[in-house]
């Protein structure tokens, strides 16, 4: 078994998927996919065809709290915030890791006790999963991708961060985002998703569709972790994959 194939398996997605429908059709409604034995994804529509559907809110980048104009003042930022209670309970900020020029930006939730450990995000089980989905569609952490979440801080027994603690870390992403401009922002799960576009609305209703995040297109995707607990639903996360590349018009 080469190791693309083994990849492939891991997601479920052996043999492979492929987009059945151009983008344009597919950002209209749920991706629709076959099963075809072919070695990578078919994508044939450009982003300039999709349609933006602009959802983005006038979100905290505009408060006066981020100072840090560079990369080394924004992580020192971090580094000392303590707006909110997560900082009290964590061992340590977990500020984002990559290509600070990255074209491609993952949005995850929060740390989890590995993240918190060693100070880098999704390198536990959800972390290993992730690596292999950016696999499947030839991408790697650190290199066009980076890699951050919604609140810096570790929320206790992995619950699922307030609206409170977000609305205090936010900016700190939103700051991030502004330094990497990234092409297309992949936000995986409910969290990372709401948070950015300022829906509180079901996942399920925000998939397959080309969002907008000031200006960036913005794809949703299920979160690494919820994955874990039901595989059924990788093949789902593959058509967003695909979606993604699409959009990227890397595929
Ligand atoms: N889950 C997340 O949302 N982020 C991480 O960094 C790890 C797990």
């Amino acid at each position: 078994m080469d190791r693309q194939e083994a990849m492939l398996r891991e997601l479920n997605l052996y043999p492979q998927w492929t987009l059945r429908a151009p983008v344009a059709q597919a950002a209209a409604a749920e991706p629709s996919v076959v099963v075809a034995p072919v070695e990578k994804p078919a994508a044939t529509v450009q982003p300039q065809e999709l349609t933006l559907k602009d959802t983005a809110l006038p979100i905290a980048a505009d408060v006066p709290f981020i100072a840090a104009n560079t990369w080394p003042e924004l992580k020192q930022q971090v580094r000392d915030c303590e707006r909110c209670g997560l900082r009290a309970g964590c061992t340590q900020t977990v500020f984002g890791v990559g290509d600070e020029k990255a074209d491609w930006l993952f949005v995850g939730e929060g740390p989890g006790a590995d993240e918190d450990a060693l100070g880098e995000p999704f390198v536990g089980q959800a972390g290993k999963l992730l690596d292999n989905m950016l696999a499947a569609i030839k991408l790697a952490r650190g290199k066009q991708v980076y890699i951050a979440n919604i609140v810096k801080c570790r929320p206790p027994n992995n619950r699922n961060p307030t609206a409170g603690e977000i609305a205090q870390c936010l900016p700190y992403l939103a700051r991030q985002i502004e330094l990497i401009q990234p092409k297309l922002i992949v936000a995986l799960g409910k969290v990372a998703a709401t948070s950015l576009l300022g829906e509180d609305v079901p996942l399920a209703s925000l998939r397959g569709t080309l969002h907008d995040y000031r200006g960036i297109p913005l794809v949703v995707t299920y979160h690494p972790a919820y994955l874990l607990r039901s595989p059924s639903e990788k093949a789902k996360a593959w058509q967003d994959l695909c979606f993604a590349l699409n959009v990227m018009g890397e595929a």
